[in-house]
Protein backbone atom coordinates (compact mmCIF):
# COMPACT_ATOMS: atom_id res chain seq x y z
CA UNK A 1 0.00 0.00 0.00
CA UNK A 2 1.35 3.35 -0.79
CA UNK A 3 -0.08 6.02 1.97
CA UNK A 4 -0.06 9.93 1.57
CA UNK A 5 -0.17 11.93 5.00
CA UNK A 6 -0.21 15.79 5.82
CA UNK A 7 -0.93 18.14 8.44
CA UNK A 8 -2.77 21.06 8.17
CA UNK A 9 -4.26 23.94 9.96
CA UNK A 10 -3.00 25.30 12.75
CA UNK A 11 0.13 23.20 13.79
CA UNK A 12 0.20 21.75 18.03
CA UNK A 13 2.45 19.43 19.61
CA UNK A 14 1.92 15.36 18.55
CA UNK A 15 1.64 16.10 14.94
CA UNK A 16 5.30 14.55 14.58
CA UNK A 17 4.33 11.86 17.26
CA UNK A 18 1.31 10.81 14.46
CA UNK A 19 3.62 10.97 11.55
CA UNK A 20 6.20 8.64 12.70
CA UNK A 21 3.78 6.52 14.27
CA UNK A 22 2.24 6.55 10.94
CA UNK A 23 5.68 5.36 9.18
CA UNK A 24 6.63 3.05 11.79
CA UNK A 25 3.17 0.79 11.59
CA UNK A 26 3.26 1.13 8.08
CA UNK A 27 6.36 -0.07 7.64
CA UNK A 28 7.38 -2.23 10.08
CA UNK A 29 4.54 -4.18 10.20
CA UNK A 30 3.18 -3.82 6.44
CA UNK A 31 5.84 -3.00 4.14
CA UNK A 32 4.17 0.14 3.33
CA UNK A 33 5.22 3.49 1.26
CA UNK A 34 4.43 6.21 2.88
CA UNK A 35 5.12 9.79 1.11
CA UNK A 36 4.52 12.87 3.16
CA UNK A 37 2.49 15.78 1.22
CA UNK A 38 4.07 19.58 2.67
CA UNK A 39 2.88 22.31 3.48
CA UNK A 40 -0.53 20.99 4.14
CA UNK A 41 -2.99 20.33 1.24
CA UNK A 42 -1.04 22.66 -1.05
CA UNK A 43 1.53 19.96 -1.27
CA UNK A 44 -1.28 17.89 -2.43
CA UNK A 45 -2.47 20.55 -4.85
CA UNK A 46 0.95 21.32 -6.02
CA UNK A 47 2.63 18.03 -6.19
CA UNK A 48 5.29 18.54 -3.18
CA UNK A 49 5.84 15.82 -1.19
CA UNK A 50 8.67 13.69 0.63
CA UNK A 51 9.42 10.12 1.16
CA UNK A 52 9.03 9.29 4.75
CA UNK A 53 11.13 6.05 5.81
CA UNK A 54 12.15 4.69 9.36
CA UNK A 55 15.29 7.84 8.88
CA UNK A 56 13.15 10.34 8.11
CA UNK A 57 11.28 9.63 11.22
CA UNK A 58 13.85 9.08 13.60
CA UNK A 59 13.86 11.64 16.51
CA UNK A 60 10.88 13.32 16.13
CA UNK A 61 8.63 11.62 19.03
CA UNK A 62 9.43 14.53 21.37
CA UNK A 63 9.34 17.59 18.40
CA UNK A 64 6.88 19.99 18.58
CA UNK A 65 5.25 21.66 14.74
CA UNK A 66 5.38 19.47 12.10
CA UNK A 67 8.36 18.13 10.03
CA UNK A 68 6.22 18.30 6.61
CA UNK A 69 4.45 21.51 7.42
CA UNK A 70 1.23 22.89 7.80
CA UNK A 71 -1.30 25.66 6.38
CA UNK A 72 -4.61 26.90 6.04
CA UNK A 73 -6.65 26.07 3.26
CA UNK A 74 -8.49 28.90 0.96
CA UNK A 75 -11.98 27.95 0.01
CA UNK A 76 -11.55 27.68 -3.49
CA UNK A 77 -8.51 26.11 -3.53
CA UNK A 78 -10.74 23.42 -1.74
CA UNK A 79 -13.03 22.99 -4.34
CA UNK A 80 -10.07 22.50 -6.63
CA UNK A 81 -8.90 19.71 -4.57
CA UNK A 82 -12.51 17.84 -4.87
CA UNK A 83 -12.54 18.39 -8.26
CA UNK A 84 -9.54 16.52 -8.14
CA UNK A 85 -9.95 14.02 -5.89
CA UNK A 86 -9.64 10.90 -7.57
CA UNK A 87 -6.74 12.30 -10.26
CA UNK A 88 -4.67 13.15 -7.23
CA UNK A 89 -5.08 9.62 -5.97
CA UNK A 90 -3.86 7.88 -9.09
CA UNK A 91 -1.29 10.70 -9.87
CA UNK A 92 0.65 10.39 -6.80
CA UNK A 93 -0.42 6.49 -6.38
CA UNK A 94 -1.69 6.82 -3.39
CA UNK A 95 -4.22 4.73 -1.88
CA UNK A 96 -5.14 6.23 1.29
CA UNK A 97 -4.63 9.72 2.45
CA UNK A 98 -4.00 10.58 6.11
CA UNK A 99 -5.00 14.25 7.34
CA UNK A 100 -4.03 15.36 10.57
CA UNK A 101 -5.64 18.07 11.43
CA UNK A 102 -8.61 20.31 13.01
CA UNK A 103 -12.36 21.14 12.52
CA UNK A 104 -11.16 22.83 9.08
CA UNK A 105 -9.21 19.82 7.58
CA UNK A 106 -11.17 17.15 8.64
CA UNK A 107 -14.02 19.38 6.84
CA UNK A 108 -11.99 18.95 3.80
CA UNK A 109 -11.10 15.16 4.70
CA UNK A 110 -14.70 14.42 4.52
CA UNK A 111 -15.65 16.29 1.03
CA UNK A 112 -12.29 15.08 -0.47
CA UNK A 113 -13.31 11.45 0.69
CA UNK A 114 -17.10 12.09 -0.77
CA UNK A 115 -15.61 12.97 -3.85
CA UNK A 116 -13.90 9.65 -4.28
CA UNK A 117 -10.30 10.12 -2.40
CA UNK A 118 -10.15 7.18 0.09
CA UNK A 119 -9.50 9.12 3.56
CA UNK A 120 -8.34 8.04 7.36
CA UNK A 121 -8.40 11.51 9.46
CA UNK A 122 -6.66 12.00 12.33
CA UNK A 123 -7.85 15.00 14.57
CA UNK A 124 -5.37 17.66 16.63
CA UNK A 125 -6.23 21.07 17.73
CA UNK A 126 -4.85 22.06 20.97
CA UNK A 127 -8.60 23.44 21.51
CA UNK A 128 -9.92 19.62 22.11
CA UNK A 129 -12.78 21.11 20.43
CA UNK A 130 -13.62 17.87 17.85
CA UNK A 131 -16.79 16.49 18.63
CA UNK A 132 -16.59 13.33 18.79
CA UNK A 133 -13.42 12.42 20.32
CA UNK A 134 -13.30 12.84 24.37
CA UNK A 135 -9.54 14.54 23.34
CA UNK A 136 -6.93 15.28 20.68
CA UNK A 137 -3.31 15.53 21.36
CA UNK A 138 -1.96 19.13 21.74
CA UNK A 139 -4.04 20.01 24.61
CA UNK A 140 -2.70 18.25 27.24
CA UNK A 141 0.54 20.39 26.21
CA UNK A 142 -1.49 23.61 25.57
CA UNK A 143 -3.39 23.15 29.32
CA UNK A 144 0.06 22.48 30.89
CA UNK A 145 1.87 25.70 29.67
CA UNK A 146 -1.29 27.80 30.39
CA UNK A 147 -0.79 26.61 34.10
CA UNK A 148 2.80 27.06 34.26
CA UNK A 149 2.54 30.74 33.24
CA UNK A 150 -0.51 31.32 34.84
CA UNK A 151 1.39 29.89 38.54
CA UNK A 152 4.19 32.42 37.54
CA UNK A 153 1.84 35.22 37.14
CA UNK A 154 0.62 34.70 40.63
CA UNK A 155 3.70 35.56 42.60
CA UNK A 156 4.83 38.73 40.49
CA UNK A 157 1.17 40.30 40.90
CA UNK A 158 1.33 39.15 44.17
CA UNK A 159 4.08 41.45 44.97
CA UNK A 160 2.75 44.77 42.61
CA UNK A 161 -0.60 44.11 43.89
CA UNK A 162 -1.90 44.00 40.67
CA UNK A 163 -4.97 42.16 38.45
CA UNK A 164 -3.52 39.83 35.96
CA UNK A 165 -5.37 39.12 32.69
CA UNK A 166 -3.78 36.13 30.94
CA UNK A 167 -5.54 35.24 27.43
CA UNK A 168 -5.20 31.89 26.37
CA UNK A 169 -6.99 30.55 23.08
CA UNK A 170 -9.86 28.62 22.09
CA UNK A 171 -12.30 30.31 19.31
CA UNK A 172 -15.48 28.95 19.73
CA UNK A 173 -14.95 26.70 22.81
CA UNK A 174 -13.24 27.44 26.18
CA UNK A 175 -11.90 24.26 27.05
CA UNK A 176 -7.91 25.41 27.36
CA UNK A 177 -9.35 28.36 29.83
CA UNK A 178 -11.27 25.97 31.44
CA UNK A 179 -8.61 23.57 32.04
CA UNK A 180 -5.97 26.00 33.00
CA UNK A 181 -8.06 28.20 35.17
CA UNK A 182 -9.06 25.54 37.36
CA UNK A 183 -5.54 23.96 37.35
CA UNK A 184 -3.79 27.46 38.48
CA UNK A 185 -6.77 28.27 40.64
CA UNK A 186 -7.64 31.17 38.90
CA UNK A 187 -9.86 33.95 40.59
CA UNK A 188 -12.01 34.61 37.37
CA UNK A 189 -12.33 32.14 34.07
CA UNK A 190 -14.44 33.78 30.90
CA UNK A 191 -15.27 31.68 28.10
CA UNK A 192 -16.80 32.10 24.64
CA UNK A 193 -19.64 29.72 25.73
CA UNK A 194 -21.02 32.35 28.14
CA UNK A 195 -21.15 35.84 28.01
CA UNK A 196 -19.89 37.57 30.70
CA UNK A 197 -20.34 41.43 32.70
CA UNK A 198 -17.08 42.76 33.57
CA UNK A 199 -19.08 44.26 36.88
CA UNK A 200 -18.92 40.67 38.01
CA UNK A 201 -15.19 40.51 37.63
CA UNK A 202 -15.09 43.92 39.47
CA UNK A 203 -16.64 42.54 42.68
CA UNK A 204 -14.74 39.63 42.27
CA UNK A 205 -11.57 41.41 42.95
CA UNK A 206 -12.89 44.32 45.37
CA UNK A 207 -14.09 41.65 47.48
CA UNK A 208 -11.00 39.51 47.54
CA UNK A 209 -9.11 42.89 48.47
CA UNK A 210 -11.12 43.46 51.42
CA UNK A 211 -10.23 39.71 52.53
CA UNK A 212 -6.79 40.90 52.45
CA UNK A 213 -6.22 39.02 48.97
CA UNK A 214 -3.69 41.50 47.30
CA UNK A 215 -3.94 40.04 43.89
CA UNK A 216 -6.28 38.57 41.37
CA UNK A 217 -5.62 36.33 38.08
CA UNK A 218 -8.64 36.10 35.64
CA UNK A 219 -8.52 33.66 32.53
CA UNK A 220 -9.93 34.89 29.50
CA UNK A 221 -9.86 32.60 26.32
CA UNK A 222 -9.50 34.87 23.36
CA UNK A 223 -13.01 34.10 21.75
CA UNK A 224 -15.05 34.88 25.14
CA UNK A 225 -16.90 37.87 24.77
CA UNK A 226 -18.34 40.38 27.16
CA UNK A 227 -23.02 40.29 27.92
CA UNK A 228 -24.27 42.47 25.55
CA UNK A 229 -24.01 46.76 26.42
CA UNK A 230 -21.56 45.71 29.71
CA UNK A 231 -18.78 47.13 27.78
CA UNK A 232 -17.22 48.52 24.89
CA UNK A 233 -15.96 45.82 22.55
CA UNK A 234 -16.62 44.83 18.69
CA UNK A 235 -16.56 41.57 16.54
CA UNK A 236 -13.72 41.46 14.25
CA UNK A 237 -14.01 41.09 10.28
CA UNK A 238 -13.98 37.41 8.83
CA UNK A 239 -10.65 36.70 7.47
CA UNK A 240 -10.30 34.59 4.29
CA UNK A 241 -10.14 31.76 5.75
CA UNK A 242 -13.59 32.32 7.49
CA UNK A 243 -12.31 32.89 11.08
CA UNK A 244 -13.09 36.42 13.15
CA UNK A 245 -9.97 38.63 13.25
CA UNK A 246 -10.59 38.78 16.89
CA UNK A 247 -10.11 42.25 18.73
CA UNK A 248 -7.64 41.07 21.76
CA UNK A 249 -10.06 40.33 24.82
CA UNK A 250 -7.31 40.63 27.31
CA UNK A 251 -6.19 43.75 26.88
CA UNK A 252 -9.61 45.38 26.36
CA UNK A 253 -10.53 43.44 29.67
CA UNK A 254 -7.64 44.92 31.74
CA UNK A 255 -8.04 48.02 30.82
CA UNK A 256 -11.64 47.90 31.59
CA UNK A 257 -10.52 46.11 34.93
CA UNK A 258 -8.35 49.22 35.45
CA UNK A 259 -10.56 51.72 34.90
CA UNK A 260 -13.17 50.34 37.18
CA UNK A 261 -11.12 49.07 39.81
CA UNK A 262 -8.47 52.06 40.14
CA UNK A 263 -5.86 49.41 40.41
CA UNK A 264 -3.40 47.95 38.06
CA UNK A 265 -4.42 45.07 35.71
CA UNK A 266 -1.66 43.87 33.02
CA UNK A 267 -3.08 41.70 30.22
CA UNK A 268 -0.81 38.77 29.40
CA UNK A 269 -1.06 37.33 25.97
CA UNK A 270 0.20 33.54 25.73
CA UNK A 271 -0.91 33.30 22.00
CA UNK A 272 1.43 30.35 20.10
CA UNK A 273 3.36 29.83 23.16
CA UNK A 274 0.83 27.58 23.99
CA UNK A 275 1.37 25.70 20.68
CA UNK A 276 5.22 25.22 20.45
CA UNK A 277 7.40 22.88 21.73
CA UNK A 278 7.75 19.46 23.31
CA UNK A 279 4.36 17.31 23.65
CA UNK A 280 3.44 15.98 26.93
CA UNK A 281 3.62 12.20 27.44
CA UNK A 282 -0.21 12.32 27.64
CA UNK A 283 -0.28 13.74 24.25
CA UNK A 284 3.17 11.83 22.96
CA UNK A 285 0.29 8.79 23.80
CA UNK A 286 -2.88 9.58 22.50
CA UNK A 287 -1.04 10.88 18.98
CA UNK A 288 0.63 7.71 18.69
CA UNK A 289 -2.12 5.45 18.94
CA UNK A 290 -3.93 7.38 16.79
CA UNK A 291 -1.40 6.78 13.96
CA UNK A 292 -1.21 3.56 14.76
CA UNK A 293 -5.33 3.21 14.45
CA UNK A 294 -4.98 4.80 10.91
CA UNK A 295 -2.93 2.42 9.30
CA UNK A 296 -4.90 -0.42 10.56
CA UNK A 297 -8.21 1.43 9.63
CA UNK A 298 -6.33 2.06 6.15
CA UNK A 299 -5.51 -1.62 5.90
CA UNK A 300 -9.07 -2.47 6.98
CA UNK A 301 -10.48 -0.47 3.73
CA UNK A 302 -11.88 2.00 6.43
CA UNK A 303 -12.57 4.75 4.82
CA UNK A 304 -14.53 8.45 5.59
CA UNK A 305 -13.46 7.68 8.93
CA UNK A 306 -11.21 9.62 11.77
CA UNK A 307 -9.21 8.30 14.97
CA UNK A 308 -10.88 9.35 18.28
CA UNK A 309 -10.52 8.74 21.97
CA UNK A 310 -13.53 6.92 23.30
CA UNK A 311 -13.53 6.44 27.21
CA UNK A 312 -10.07 4.33 26.97
CA UNK A 313 -10.41 3.28 23.38
CA UNK A 314 -9.51 4.07 20.26
CA UNK A 315 -12.84 4.15 17.89
CA UNK A 316 -13.13 5.07 13.94
CA UNK A 317 -15.82 7.70 13.70
CA UNK A 318 -17.52 8.89 10.32
CA UNK A 319 -15.92 12.15 9.60
CA UNK A 320 -19.67 12.83 8.70
CA UNK A 321 -20.29 12.43 12.73
CA UNK A 322 -16.88 14.37 13.58
CA UNK A 323 -17.44 17.90 12.13
CA UNK A 324 -21.26 18.22 12.56
CA UNK A 325 -20.59 20.53 15.24
CA UNK A 326 -18.17 22.13 17.96
CA UNK A 327 -17.54 20.21 21.22
CA UNK A 328 -17.99 23.42 23.45
CA UNK A 329 -17.77 23.22 26.93
CA UNK A 330 -20.90 22.55 28.84
CA UNK A 331 -22.58 23.86 31.58
CA UNK A 332 -22.40 21.46 33.99
CA UNK A 333 -18.42 21.58 33.74
CA UNK A 334 -18.88 25.34 34.07
CA UNK A 335 -20.39 25.12 37.26
CA UNK A 336 -17.80 22.65 38.53
CA UNK A 337 -15.46 25.55 38.12
CA UNK A 338 -16.64 28.15 40.61
CA UNK A 339 -14.55 30.87 39.09
CA UNK A 340 -16.58 30.86 35.53
CA UNK A 341 -18.14 34.08 35.24
O1 LIG B 1 -7.34 26.10 16.27
C1 LIG B 1 -6.18 26.20 16.95
C2 LIG B 1 -5.80 27.64 17.18
O2 LIG B 1 -4.61 27.62 17.92
C3 LIG B 1 -6.87 28.50 17.85
O3 LIG B 1 -6.93 28.32 19.23
C4 LIG B 1 -6.42 29.88 17.44
O4 LIG B 1 -7.49 30.79 17.45
C5 LIG B 1 -5.93 29.67 16.06
O5 LIG B 1 -5.53 28.32 15.96
C6 LIG B 1 -4.78 30.58 15.68
O6 LIG B 1 -4.44 30.36 14.38
P1 LIG B 1 -3.20 31.00 13.63
O7 LIG B 1 -2.00 30.19 14.00
O8 LIG B 1 -3.54 30.90 12.20
O9 LIG B 1 -3.06 32.39 14.14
Amino acid sequence: MRIGVLTAGGDCPGLNAVIRSVVHRAVAQYDDEVIGFEDGFRGLLEGHYVPLDLDAVGGILARGGTILGSSRLERDRLREACERATDMAEEFGIDVLIPIGGEGTLTAARMLSDAGLPVVGVPKTIDNDISSTDRTFGFDTAVGVATEAMDRLKTTAESHQRVMVVEVMGRHAGWIALESGMAAGAHGICLPERPFDPAHLVKMVEERFARGKKFAVVCVAEGAHPAEGTMDYGKGEIDLYGHERFQGIGTALAYELERRLGKEAKPVILGHVQRGGTPTAYDRVLATRFGWHAVEAAHRGDFGKMTALRGTDIQMVPLAEAVTELKTVPKDRMDEAESVF
